[in-house]
């Protein structure tokens, strides 16, 4: 079976709401009766419904850029997948580089939010990558392998089809600096090597690995292009709904 490529949208803190259903109006018409990938937008807390709704029936999905891994409690500020499901969300990036730079996100965070998501149906788009630091020491792929241990620690065959691995190495995100299709082609054969370890061959082969950092219209198809390469998860270039539909579109 091919894998289904997927390109989502990372709008990160951008756009109100009134911004994303504008952005969403513009876009759909650019996709549609796009088959051939799965095409997932995720913009912030506030803006999901107004782009649930402004893409329903249009076959493009709409995605969370985090959520916690409680069904509800006292956790001021969080966000339940519950919560998430219950609006009309079906995906949800988990583990962005940002989210463990900043927020002191850990593998293991990580994980109990992966399982959490399986649980209730909620597609997991979980980040891993290096930072410039680990590449230029050598070790792109030892944090690569602790990465994906640890983000899929527990998880067992069975309930692995629905997850999509972003491999986002932290030097080219938002930096105009691309991995090159052979760079990236490489940390993905890594990662899927070790789900094949973890969860067996046919999992692994069947997992979606999508490259993040720096995808923009001008270099899409040489990466998409790549065997190991199974979409892309987009940052400041999905902002535009032209640049966003010529990527989707590549
Ligand atoms: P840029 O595409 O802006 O480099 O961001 C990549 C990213 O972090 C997507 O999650």
């Amino acid at each position: 079976m091919p894998r289904k490529p997927l390109i989502a949208a990372n709008w990160k803190m951008y756009k109100t709401p009134v911004q994303a259903q504008e952005f969403t109006k513009n876009f759909l018409p650019l996709v549609a009766n796009h088959e051939r990938d799965e095409i997932v937008l995720c913009p912030s807390f506030t803006s999901l419904s107004v782009v649930i709704a402004a893409a329903t029936g249009s076959g493009v999905a709409v995605g969370a850029q985090n959520m916690y891994s409680a069904d509800e409690g006292a956790f001021t500020g969080e966000t339940s997948p519950v919560m998430l499901k219950a609006i009309g969300v079906t995906h949800a990036i988990l583990g962005h580089s940002e989210r463990r730079q900043y927020f002191a996100e850990t593998d293991e965070t990580i994980n109990k939010k992966l399982k959490a998501a399986l649980q209730h149906g909620l597609a997991p788009i979980v980040c891993v990558g290096e930072v410039l630091a680990e590449r230029e020491a050598g070790k792109t792929n030892e944090v690569l392998l602790r990465q994906t241990r640890g983000v899929l620690a527990g998880i067992e065959a069975t309930q692995a089809a629905p997850i999509v691995i972003a491999y986002e190495p932290v030097w080219a995100i938002g930096t105009g600096r691309t991995a090159t299709p052979q760079i990236a082609s490489e940390a993905h054969g890594v990662i899927r090597g070790e789900v094949a370890k973890l969860l067996g061959g046919t999992v692994a082969e069947s997992m979606r690995i999508l490259y993040g950092g720096s995808v923009k219209p001008e270099n899409a198809s040489a990466l998409m292009t790549e065997e190991e390469i199974d979409g892309a998860l987009v940052g400041g270039a999905s902002l535009d709904p032209q640049s966003f539909g010529k990527i989707v579109n590549y």
